[in-house]
């Protein structure tokens, strides 16, 4: 096969994002492009070209992603495609290659991504890290169960309006939960309405901040889709992005989107699988809830990972397993690993005495942001442990109060 795999040519950035439009079936659009090129560093971005014509697609953001007690900085693993003409001849395999021995050399100890299909990066080390909860609810229906006083006030933003508002409530959210990516005013970008009108002629995004004498406390990028039927108004909210920094603010927000004249339908994903709506709705099974996979985590380099976080529910713990890990796609995280946990900080270093578990990159990927806990992975035939307690003890160090939360897809 005559296909190199290499980093992009810098001048030929561009093409490449637009090659990924046959991959991805989907438009991409000047605008989105220029929307990307702000937040990627083209250094990181590869390709497969036969001739000199681009035949795959990929690349990784530049970001940091909230963990247990802190910030660690990951890959974004992005913009994977291969064309239909050259599938299933090793071109991803290749590419991915690159990409995570780049993410070793920058001492990255994370990469993640959002999968198209979750069968093809496990191969590469991936693990599931978070669920991602979706509802398609019947607004009507979507009352809560008991009447909590109506607080503060809404806000509709205009275009250009507010990035000072929900900075600190995304900012204040990603403290209280893993699985958040850091945001540049760039990033935000990506995510706050930018026009009145879309520009496919689609619906405009809306901002709405939720605002008390606190200060904003929540906010929601929602479109609504219009739509008329014999039985009258028959709209749907789309929501992008809900976000409280408070019990008080996620309860609000909610409210005001299940509130919404002219619509029947709310649609949203990427939701946490502890979201308290279904808590606070009256008629959860309205919701019509669904479970799919969310963020998926590499870890890349073990050592640096689980020194980065904190340990227990309340980031004190203390405690120590010995763990194998097998990970053949990067051979220098495979082995025995002491788990040393003082006052909720590990040392990890190679060891030599008898494990309590033996788990693979997969399954370290899933436990890592404590969406998963090691007996769970046991009980799925995963994880195995080799002295009675050592899934007790890991579940006591991994675990956290609440669970992580990836709401943004890149
Ligand atoms: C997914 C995609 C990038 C795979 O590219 P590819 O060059 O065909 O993949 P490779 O030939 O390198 O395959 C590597 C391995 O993954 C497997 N694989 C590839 N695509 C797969 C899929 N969709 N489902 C399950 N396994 C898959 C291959 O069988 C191969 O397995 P092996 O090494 O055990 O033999 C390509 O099919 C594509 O562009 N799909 C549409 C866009 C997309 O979904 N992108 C991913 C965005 S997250």
């Amino acid at each position: 096969m005559s296909v190199e795999i290499r980093t992009c040519p810098p001048d030929r950035f561009v093409e490449l994002l637009k090659t990924a439009e046959i991959g991805f079936g989907e438009d991409v659009s000047d605008e989105l492009i220029e929307r990307v090129r702000k937040v990627s560093d083209p250094a990181r971005f590869v390709c497969a070209i036969d001739g000199d014509r681009f035949v795959g697609t990929g690349g990784a953001f530049t970001v940091n992603l909230s963990v247990p007690g802190g910030d660690l900085a990951a890959g974004g693993v992005t913009w994977v495609t291969v064309l239909p003409s050259h599938r299933r001849r090793g071109i991803l395999r290749g590419m991915m290659r690159l990409m995570i021995d780049d993410c070793h050399a920058r001492n990255e100890p994370l990469a993640m991504l959002w999968a198209s299909e979750g069968s093809i990066y496990q191969r590469f080390g991936y693990g599931m890290a978070t669920y991602s909860l979706s509802f398609e609810a019947e607004s009507a229906s979507a009352g809560y169960a008991r009447d909590w006083p109506i607080e503060g006030s809404c806000r509709l933003l205009r275009v250009g309006e507010g990035l000072d508002l929900v900075t600190p409530v995304y900012e204040a959210a990603r403290a209280q939960r893993s699985g958040f990516l850091s945001r540049s005013p760039d990033w935000w970008l990506n995510q706050l309405p930018v026009a009145d009108k879309d520009s496919k002629g689609g619906e405009a995004k809306r901002l709405v901040v939720y605002e008390t004498d606190k200060g904003p406390e929540a906010y929601a990028v929602y479109k609504t889709k219009g739509d008329w039927g014999p039985r009258g108004a028959n709209g749907t909210v789309i929501v992008d992005e809900a976000i409280g920094s408070t019990e008080r603010g996620t309860r609000e927000i909610w409210r005001y989107l299940f509130n919404l004249d002219l619509t029947r339908t709310v649609k949203a994903w990427r939701l946490p699988v502890d979201h308290p709506i279904p808590l606070l709705a009256a008629e959860p099974r309205r919701l019509g809830m669904s479970l799919g996979d969310g963020l998926w985590l590499r870890i890349v380099d073990v050592k640096a990972a689980l020194e980065g976080r904190t340990y227990g529910i309340d980031g004190h713990a203390g405690g120590r397993i010995v763990v194998d890990l097998s990970d053949e796609y990067c051979p220098w995280n495979a082995g025995r690993w002491a788990i040393e946990v003082s006052d909720g900080r590990a040392r990890v270093a190679p060891s030599k005495s008898p494990a309590d578990l033996a788990l693979d990159a997969n399954d370290l990927g899933s436990l890592f942001l404590g969406g998963f806990g090691a007996a769970s992975l046991a009980r799925a035939g995963r994880v195995v442990e080799h002295r009675p307690g050592g899934l007790a003890a890991a579940d006591e160090l991994f675990r956290g109060a609440l669970q992580p939360w990836c709401p943004q897809e890149f």
